[in-house]
């Protein structure tokens, strides 16, 4: 099996690729424009792997997607490349709307294109290409907006009240998957997952900010007063969802997957803090709680965000497999053993080696 999968060199996508590769299941071809949040070296090893092959390729262009449809002919499209980072969107929504959107639509016209050109008589499987074709959208419990603190966590469901201009680009971005479903018939699976943690993260999220943030001494900034709900789910967990969603899900339906971690974030740095001083004491007078500081709330905070997975356990079979506190000090020790990732990551070298390794691509 060879899947395309759309922005494999960011966060999750590295992880779902380094996953996929281990277990040797599925070729891959990684389709990435190698945005600030793309980042190479989040695939160690993987450029002398015969079963990987890198296309720098924009989402929103569709005469170079339509070459990597036709040069490489995809069994499978896992869509993730997008703009994520709510903070960026509330300072810069138009880059958001133009990947998010304008190029999930751009992805879905060459992909049902390519779709609808599939032979579809059976082969020695039994099914046709056509037939076991799937394009699997990646998303987000942030499309449904705000939770009271009392409210049941979001189904699948759950009306759409997205509250970011991100959030906002997201939920335009399911309803175009469901349209070209049920208006083309393209063969569509969508997941919407809850906050996602642990290695090579870009340290602009939550959790490396402040892992990183409290080894070098520095305020660790908690917006409004911190009371504010996110479910944690840990990205190897979310890459095994994503698997069993491709592998196994029903054509047109949505799953939701979550971690079963509710916290505040105030809980999570304080836990963070806790992880720290086990593996890393230090010598600031009452611990790395100390730096912990209350900065201005972000516009628009949503208070709560819970998932309600039973679909997706019940159906496929799938459950997180770690607890926040296992996940949480696995990803506090990949950070500190990581100096070199992470130096490169914040001093920007990681984007002259792109440059110059990547320029005619
Ligand atoms: P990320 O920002 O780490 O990576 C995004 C990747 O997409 C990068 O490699 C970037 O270079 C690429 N990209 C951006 N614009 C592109 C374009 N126009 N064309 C081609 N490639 C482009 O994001 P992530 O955290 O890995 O998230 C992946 C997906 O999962 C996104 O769709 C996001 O909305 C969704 N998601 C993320 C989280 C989370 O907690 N990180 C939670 C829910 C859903
Ligand atoms: P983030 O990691 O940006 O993810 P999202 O906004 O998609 O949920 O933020 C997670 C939560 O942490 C969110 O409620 C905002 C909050 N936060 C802080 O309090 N301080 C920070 O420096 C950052 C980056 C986030």
């Amino acid at each position: 099996m060879k899947i395309l999968i759309t922005g494999g060199t960011g966060f999750i996508g590295s992880a779902l690729i380094r996953q996929l590769r281990s277990y040797r299941r599925a070729e891959i071809v990684n389709v990435d424009a190698l945005t600030y949040a793309g980042n190479p070296e989040s695939l160690p090893g993987l450029e002398h792997d015969p079963g990987y092959r890198f296309e720098r390729v924009d989402i929103r262009d569709r005469e170079a997607l339509e070459r990597v449809f036709r040069e490489h002919r995809p069994d499978a499209v896992m869509h993730l490349a997008a703009e994520s980072h709510v903070d960026r969107s509330i300072l810069g929504p138009g880059v958001f709307v133009d990947t998010n959107v304008v190029g999930t639509q751009n992805l879905l016209d060459v992909a049902r294109a390519y779709w609808e050109g599939l032979d579809d008589r059976p082969d020695a499987s039994g099914s046709s290409p056509r037939e076991r074709f799937r394009l699997h959208h990646i998303s987000t419990d942030e499309v449904f907006g705000d939770l009271p603190p009392d409210a049941p966590a979001f189904t699948e469901a759950t009306p759409y009240a997205p509250s970011s201009p991100y959030a906002a680009s997201k939920a335009a971005s399911d309803h175009l998957v469901r349209a070209w479903h049920r208006t083309y018939g393209l063969p569509v699976v969508i997941t919407n997952c809850s906050n996602n943690y642990g290695p090579y993260q870009f340290p602009e999220k939550l959790i490396p900010l402040m892992i990183l943030n409290a080894l070098a001494g520095k305020p660790l900034p908690v917006y409004g007063d911190g009371g504010q709900i996110r479910d944690w789910l840990h990205v190897d967990d979310h890459a095994e969802a994503l698997w069993q969603v491709l592998q196994h899900g029903e054509i047109g339906r949505t799953y939701n997957i979550g971690g079963d971690a509710e916290r505040t974030n105030l809980q999570v740095v304080e836990a963070l803090c806790e992880t720290l001083e086990m593996i890393q004491p230090t010598d600031i007078g009452s611990g790395y709680r100390a730096l912990i500081t209350s900065v201005t709330d972000r516009p628009g905070h949503d208070r709560r965000y819970a998932i309600d997975s039973r679909r997706i356990q019940h159906e496929l079979g799938w459950r997180p497999a770690h607890s926040f506190e296992q996940g949480l000090r696995e990803t506090v020790q990949w950070y500190r053993d990581h100096p070199e990732w992470v130096a490169r990551v914040q001093s920007g070298a990681y984007r002259e080696w792109i440059e110059a390794n990547y320029a005619d691509r």
